[in-house]
């Protein structure tokens, strides 16, 4: 799947989304707006859409959850820049950096309180609990972030090396909650059964541990030009990524001193990071990353293997550009 995909559905929600965002105090509603104004895949969107669409839905129906889970995304993205000290991202200054830590917070609850509106107004004074289950499944979602980015917080602050299902959870929780949220509300919003929100889910939670692995994999070693974030500062911030879990096991002495000298170091010089960076890349950890992103893209493959259609393809096509990707 090419980008452009994403991009013929982002325009179905981008317009929906920003006169959502628009008001007063400007200041707010542009530190609000901000980071979507300059990019952003759009993959949740995308996947409320396509598991709405997969269960007989059409895209209209999906629109409010789609512009709220992308709402709440960019809220996570606006609070981790503060709290992982990034100053760039889609190639321009973090909120934070850009309105002030105070403004940044505020933009960022404000899309948390946006996003519930969006979802609950079309269903206010009516009979039917889809309005309920969405904010009820979008609310436990945000739970499990806040959980989970105190783990990878923690994780971070610890001298302590976690084993590879200890990162697994983390960022299942820091990550797949909202892929799985994405997919459980476009089955709720077509009216499904809960088993196909189950199903879903399933889905959803698999394919967020493949998108984290591999975005971990391009914060240590892949192309700032594309991605428009810098490289490095997982490794300066300490985070116990996969990539760099593996990079310290499998470097030899030498290699691991300077790796260990940089990692969890603020005050690491410039050149230090990007020599530790270059023994990672050296270390060929790289295919076995991908294997490992593969694997739980194939396990997403297999939840939904009852269903059919066009909007299927769809999700399996968004499977291999998740792993293949490197932006
Ligand atoms: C970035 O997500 C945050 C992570 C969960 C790693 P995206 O890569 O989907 O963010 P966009 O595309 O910039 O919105
Ligand atoms: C991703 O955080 C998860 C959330 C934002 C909740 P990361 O810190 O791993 O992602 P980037 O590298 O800043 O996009
Ligand atoms: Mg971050
Ligand atoms: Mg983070």
């Amino acid at each position: 799947m090419k980008l452009e995909k994403l991009a013929e559905t982002a325009s179905k929600i981008d317009s929906f989304l920003l006169t959502r965002l628009s008001g007063e105090p400007k200041d707010l509603y542009h530190a609000a707006s901000y980071l979507i104004d300059h990019g952003g895949k759009r993959l949740r969107p995308y996947m409320v859409i396509k598991s709405c669409q997969l269960l007989g839905g059409t895209a209209k129906q999906a629109i409010p959850a789609a512009a709220a889970i992308e709402m709440v995304h960019n809220f996570t993205l606006v609070h981790d820049d503060i709290m992982d000290n990034d100053e760039v991202r889609h190639g321009v200054p973090t909120v934070h950096m850009r309105f002030g830590t105070p403004i940044g917070i505020l933009a960022g609850d404000l899309l948390f309180s946006r996003a519930f509106e969006t979802i609950s107004k079309p269903y206010l004074h009516k009979s039917e609990d889809v309005g309920l289950n969405l904010v009820a499944t979008l609310a436990k979602a945000c739970t499990d972030v806040c959980e989970g980015q105190t783990l990878d917080i923690s994780m971070a602050k610890s001298s302590k090396i976690p084993n590879e299902n200890q990162y697994i959870k983390m960022i299942e929780k820091k990550t797949s909650s909202l892929f799985v949220a994405s997919c459980a509300m476009g089955a709720i919003s077509a009216k499904k059964k809960f088993s196909d929100v189950v199903r879903l889910s399933t889905f959803g939670r698999n394919l967020g541990i493949a998108f984290q692995i591999i975005d971990d994999l391009i914060g240590v070693i892949g192309d700032p030009k594309i991605t428009k974030k810098p490289v490095g500062n997982d490794i300066r911030e300490g985070k116990k990524s996969l990539p760099i879990l593996m990079a310290i096991k499998k470097a030899g002495n030498q290699e691991r001193k300077i790796i260990l000298n940089a990692f969890g170091n603020s005050s690491v010089s410039k050149s230090e990071v990007e020599r530790a960076i270059s023994i990672i890349s050296s270390l060929g950890i790289d295919d076995i990353i991908k294997q490992k992103a593969a694997y739980h893209s194939n396990a997403a493959k297999k939840s939904i293997s009852i269903y059919d259609g066009p909007a299927k393809n769809e999700l399996l096509s968004l499977l291999d550009f998740v792993v293949e990707r490197s932006l």
